[in-house]
């Protein structure tokens, strides 16, 4: 019998990769850091039962369109924004995402960008390997109190929870704001759900974790900023598209905010002479959220488990539309 073929659009950790290519035919976009090109895309989709993807790729109604064959979408990730899902659903296809993974490892870095912007790690790095470390001065490099701080969530989900918990071993003060309340993290974590508006006025930290939608985009603009204490720092590692940048701009040249750790942006990469990355007191990394070793090499194993369960017509053990086994 014809083997499967699967396009996987990334390098990927070897045990997944061998996981995958004991049930299908590969076809392997090889590469680190370069994005598989539009065209190959959709030409090697074209005979192929399964997408193994990530973050970087657009897989929309075209890539559909071109993928008669297609029975599963897979992507290693827990945010799925970048995937047409409704197109998806529509053609019966399940689209498999790996939450639960990559928790605690996210949350380690939303906790490293406050630490890191609270207390000014990077221009600290900077400043000595500059030569501009002179002495100890009473002054220098002085940032804001992490512990004993009031720290605001917004999007209290898996990785909020995780983010949460470890700012409870900080001594700090916890506000949320969701969807809808969580009464068990409430009792648990002594987290005090409150409007959006009460968050942005009470909180040192202002954290966002909320998924993007439609309903999220560029939730946090000027308005947002405006209503932040001067001291506030914002931290972002959900989605580039929940923020305003240029409203975030705006509210760092003008002192409105403190500070900003930005994990991710709207267009990535981010270009190395946006406004933005201009300001020291913007602490930038590269999409890095989930980039522990052991994290990645389990999201990959899931997201390979999730797309050999969709070849083989079973449920996938993550599908961001269980819908489309309601008509089966
Ligand atoms: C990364 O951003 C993810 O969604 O897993």
């Amino acid at each position: 019998m014809k083997r499967d073929k699967v396009v996987v659009t990334r390098r990927i950790p070897g045990q997944a990769l061998e996981l995958i290519e004991a049930k299908a035919e590969v076809y392997l976009w090889d590469s680190e850091e370069v994005p598989i090109p539009r065209h190959v895309l959709l030409e090697q989709v074209a005979d192929a039962s399964g997408i193994y993807t990530n973050v970087s790729d657009k897989i929309d109604k075209e890539v559909f369109d071109n993928a008669p064959l297609l029975k599963v979408v897979s992507t290693m990730a827990v945010g799925f924004d970048n995937i047409d899902v409704s197109e998806a659903t529509k053609r019966g296809i399940p689209v498999g995402y790996t939450p639960g993974v990559l928790t605690e490892t996210t949350a380690d870095l939303t906790f490293a960008l406050l630490m890191a912007t609270a207390r000014r790690i990077v221009e600290g790095a900077d400043y000595i390997r500059q030569g501009k470390w002179k002495s100890w001065g009473p002054m220098v490099l002085t940032g804001q109190d992490v512990y004993g701080a009031t720290i605001g969530i917004i999007g209290l989900g898996r990785i909020g929870e995780a983010v949460a918990r470890r700012a409870t071993g900080f001594g700090m003060k916890i506000l949320y704001h969701n969807r809808h309340r969580r009464p068990e993290v409430e009792e648990r974590l002594n987290a005090r759900y409150c409007s959006l508006e009460e968050l942005l006025q009470a909180s040192d930290f202002v954290v966002l974790l909320a998924p993007s939608s439609p309903e999220t985009y560029r939730m946090i603009g000027e308005r947002e900023f405006s209503l932040m204490k001067p001291n506030a720092i914002f931290i972002n590692t959900s989605r580039g598209r929940n923020v305003d940048e240029s409203a975030l701009y705006r509210a760092l040249c003008d002192n409105k905010i403190w500070a900003a750790g930005l994990d991710v942006f709207e267009e990535e990469p981010i270009a190395a002479d946006h406004p933005l990355l201009s300001l020291p007191n913007v602490v930038a990394l590269p999409h890095i959220g989930s980039a522990s070793i052991a994290t990645r090499t389990k999201m990959a194993v899931l997201a390979a488990e999730n797309l050999l369960a969709g070849l083989q017509g079973q449920k996938l053990k993550h599908t961001a539309n269980p819908e489309v086994y309601d008509s089966v």
